[in-house]
């Protein structure tokens, strides 16, 4: 077990794209006293991502980027991550592929949640394409980001069993309970890597 007595914070940002259940469960985790982590800076590539809801909500300086120009937005990101002295980066639904000079930046140390058991269904509409496939189970996994999609070093995953009456939207909800469990053990897990 890694001791959390008189430790230093990981200076963490949190890329996020959509609703923001996993940021505000990182915040909260973020809050407690244990923590291995602070969230210094949040951003998103949707100006209308409702997840700034929850950085607005707990002051946490966030900024969102236009990925219009790929290349232009990941420099101006790395610019304001050096800025800020960021150690992690937390991945929580953001729907951009970083380019492998950006990974390279932070070789390690960027996570991604997946709502699938990895390496299975990497990519989108996991959920459908698991009902569709008739899986008798399915999901989530924290991985190290790498320069494949969904392909880096697992670091956790929960595998959970599908309900006859389970749909894309039921089974969607089910696993984002887990991913909230999952997201925080993960980082306490490789805290003693950094
Ligand atoms: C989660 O299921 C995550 O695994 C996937 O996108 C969803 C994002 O949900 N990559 P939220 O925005 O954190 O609520």
């Amino acid at each position: 077990m890694i001791k959390l007595t008189g430790f230093k914070k990981l200076r963490t940002a949190v890329f996020i794209s959509g609703a923001g259940s996993n940021l505000h469960n990182l915040i909260k985790f973020s809050f407690l006293k244990k923590t291995p982590i602070k969230i210094i800076f949040v951003l998103s590539d949707k100006r209308k991502a409702k997840g700034l809801r929850f950085s607005k909500k707990y002051k946490i300086e966030s900024k969102i980027y236009n990925f219009h120009n790929k290349l232009d937005a990941e420099n101006r990101i790395l610019n304001d991550l050096k800025k800020r002295k960021i150690e992690l980066i937390c991945l929580a639904g953001f729907m951009k592929i970083l380019s492998k000079k950006f990974i390279k930046k932070f070789n390690g140390k960027i996570l991604n949640i997946h709502p699938s058991l990895l390496p299975k269904y990497k990519g989108l509409n996991t959920h459908q394409r698991v009902i569709i496939n008739k899986e008798k189970y399915s999901g989530c996994t924290v991985h190290i980001v790498n320069n494949k999609l969904d392909s880096g070093k697992i670091i956790l995953q929960k595998k959970i069993k599908i309900l006859n009456n389970d749909t894309p939207r039921s089974l969607a909800k089910r696993i984002l309970k887990y991913e909230h469990i999952l997201y925080k053990k993960a980082i306490m897990k490789i805290y003693s890597n950094f």
